[in-house]
């Protein structure tokens, strides 16, 4: 058998030159998504709802497209990914970062709250990937959604979030199934609490923050870059046979 080391294990990470559209770009998870994929190589377009902060995001880094779009806007997604497609040339993969944290009791969340959670949340999600698919040629693409460990855990007051993420992981399963023969695949992160603008104001809270950290087995919260690996992997060659999974990035907390 004829070895190519060093062709196969760069391989399997590269993404390099790799066209790739962020949501939720202007903080957080995403924004630090977005470095680590600028980091690689991977050329980047920036959507986030938040004009301002995706300026600021945008402007640490070189050659992106960036566009002010609000995920549930099918029509203004879709001119975004028209206009990153004639910026590029192509789009080979996309990570969703876009989303909200409802937290209530089930019994006193308002209903327009939770509608809105599943609107950014799942439908918003739907909306990006069906028209990102659309824009990727006859190679195929990959796309990644930030589930949560919410997908599967049933944390007290979370009807609405959890919900959301749990229908996002089955989407996920159903456009995979879809697009398989497009090579397209796609599949989801589930994240454990990870301190970011979407979390802070909870963790200030001494009861939720020991009730959070109590139920993940490695003792300590994720930090954004616990999930560059499986990212990178999810969008690079060593990737290409993973279609429809969640996969959890938690230290055990889906375990408990
Ligand atoms: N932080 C955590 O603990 C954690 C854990 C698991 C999963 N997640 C998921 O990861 C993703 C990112 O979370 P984060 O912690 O970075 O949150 P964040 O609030 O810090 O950032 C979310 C970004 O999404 C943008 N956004 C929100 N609604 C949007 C919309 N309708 N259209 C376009 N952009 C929109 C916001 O402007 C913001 O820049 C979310 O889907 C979240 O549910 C986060």
């Amino acid at each position: 058998m004829t070895s190519q080391p060093e062709e196969t294990v760069d391989n399997l990470f590269d993404i390099r030159d790799r066209v790739i559209v962020v949501t939720g770009a202007a903080r957080g998870l995403g924004q630090a998504i977005a470095n680590c994929l600028a980091r690689r190589g991977a050329r980047l377009a920036l959507y986030d709802r938040d004009a301002g902060e995706l300026a600021t995001t945008s402007g640490r880094l070189a050659d992106t497209f960036t566009r002010a779009v609000d995920i549930t806007d099918e029509a203004a997604l879709a001119s975004a990914v028209a206009e990153t497609k004639t910026r590029f040339g192509r789009i080979d993969g996309a990570v969703n970062a876009a989303g909200v944290l409802t937290i209530g009791a089930a019994r006193e969340l308002d209903a327009a709250a939770f509608r809105r959670c599943i609107d950014v949340n799942l439908t918003g999600a739907f909306l990006f990937s069906r028209i990102v698919a659309g824009a990727m040629d006859e190679s195929g693409g990959r796309i990644v959604h930030l589930a949560s460990v919410s997908s599967r855990v049933a944390n007290l007051n979370y009807a609405a979030y959890a919900s959301s993420k749990a229908a996002l992981s089955q989407l996920v399963r159903v456009l995979a199934r879809e697009w398989a023969s497009r090579n397209i695949l796609v599949n989801a992160i589930g994240p454990a609490v990870t301190e970011t603008a979407m979390t802070r104001e909870h963790l200030d809270d001494p009861t939720y923050r020991d009730g959070a950290l109590s139920v993940i087995p490695m003792a300590r919260f994720g930090t954004p870059e616990d999930l560059f690996g499986v990212v990178v992997l999810l969008l690079a060659p060593g990737g290409g046979f993973i279609t429809g999974q969640t996969i959890y990035v938690d230290g055990g907390r889906t375990l408990v």
